[in-house]
């Protein structure tokens, strides 16, 4: 078990929806806290450096049309274990593989678009928290 720091995107359709609370009520409900929040218009550039890893993929400019396509909600949430554990309330990338009870099962019908992002190890993590959040 350990104490860790995780950065969760609800990302452009998520914020259109009106599904904010709902994904953050069921973050807090397994046992994390909101530590910082913030709404962003995702700019190309900060886009293009936070999926840095995925340039050159084929879904790579579909991607960061999405992101970048209207105001976000980012959140650093913290918590035991919080980098895995709330990619498992996310549920899989492609909403089709995910069962009902995760966000993406219940509410996302798209890989492309899916809801919410959450990163996916303690150097991500650290890496995106300090490109979102650099105060
Ligand atoms: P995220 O980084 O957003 O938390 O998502 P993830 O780890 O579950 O998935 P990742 O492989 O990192 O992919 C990043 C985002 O790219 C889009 N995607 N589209 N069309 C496709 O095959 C495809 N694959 C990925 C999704 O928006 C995914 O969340
Ligand atoms: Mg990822």
């Amino acid at each position: 078990m350990a104490y860790e720091q995780t950065l969760l995107i609800v990302k452009p359709d998520g914020v259109s929806r009106g599904l904010v609370g709902e994904i953050l009520q069921r973050v807090e409900r397994k046992g994390y806290t909101i530590q910082k929040i913030q709404g962003m218009h995702i700019s190309r550039e900060l886009a293009e450096k936070h999926y840095a890893e995925h340039k050159g993929k084929p879904f790579y400019d579909d991607l960061i049309e999405y992101i970048t396509e209207g105001l976000s909600v980012l959140a650093v949430i913290g918590g035991e274990n919080a980098i895995e554990s709330v990619r498992v309330v996310m549920g899989p990338t492609d909403p089709l593989e995910a069962t009902p009870g995760s966000i993406r099962g219940a509410y996302a019908t798209s890989v492309t678009h899916n809801l919410v992002h959450g990163s996916d190890s303690s150097e991500s993590a650290a890496r995106e928290i300090s490109l979102f959040f650099p105060e």
